[in-house]
């Protein structure tokens, strides 16, 4: 398992100071995590493509884009030509994910899947060749400061031995409810990459709860 990958939400930042809330996470964080929602795909609205190109040149720290929307057909190659490292894209808004992954890729970014909470992981599991990441959902998608859900760890490890049984490089990240109190049962599932919303902006010093995070996910 390659070094853990710490990805900052900014659904839980200061929407009105957006720039200043990623630099001060810049010299810790791995990727900025951007939530993108439609009030379709989930109930709530958030961001979109007009926010990651404005945010683009605030940081150098590559985006992580997760579309909580639907029709990612229409939209998730946008956000590659906008200078998204990743996109993510729900496997339950899409019925050809790996002709998405493909365009993602041509686009020049990395392709990620995302299965919500009840979504099972076994369909999907041929597909991973295709993709980058592969974003479990600790959580219900739609909302940042939830509680997580320990059972879904279990598609955290079957995933993670399906990805070592196939030599596939692949990131497995999870997302919702990872915290200081989470994220190493996370890590010791076999999860390599972390979400954390309201664990990092929400405390004192983001940038320190960053370092913490990650020594947790390494340990
Ligand atoms: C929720 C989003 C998460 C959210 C996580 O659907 O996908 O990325 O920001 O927030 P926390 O870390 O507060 O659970
Ligand atoms: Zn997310």
């Amino acid at each position: 398992v390659p070094l853990p990958i710490v990805a900052p939400s900014i659904l839980a930042a200061d929407f009105a100071c957006l720039a200043d809330e990623v630099r001060a996470i810049e010299d810790t964080a791995d990727w900025v995590h951007v939530d993108v929602m439609d009030n379709h795909f989930v109930p709530n609205l958030t961001i979109g493509l007009p926010v990651v190109q404005s945010l683009r040149a605030a940081t150098r720290l590559p985006f992580d884009v997760h579309l909580m929307i639907e029709d990612p057909r229409r939209w998730a190659p946008g956000y590659a030509d906008a200078g998204a490292y990743n996109v993510t894209f729900h496997a339950e808004a899409c019925d050809d994910p790996v002709a998405l992954a493909k365009d993602l890729r041509s686009a020049g970014a990395k392709a990620g899947l995302a299965i919500d909470r009840d979504t099972p992981i076994e369909p999907y599991l041929d597909l991973l060749p295709s993709f980058d990441t592969l974003l479990i959902m600790t959580i219900k998608a739609g909302f940042g400061g939830q509680r997580f859900i320990p059972n879904l760890l279990d598609k955290v490890r079957t995933a993670r031995r399906h990805v070592d049984a196939g030599h596939l490089e692949l990131r497995i990240e999870v997302d919702g409810g990872i915290a200081l109190n989470t994220i190493a049962e996370a890590a010791e599932a076999g999860a390599d990459a972390f979400v954390a919303g309201t664990a990092v902006f929400g405390a004192d010093d983001p940038a320190e709860a960053v370092r913490r995070l990650r020594s947790l996910a390494q340990s």
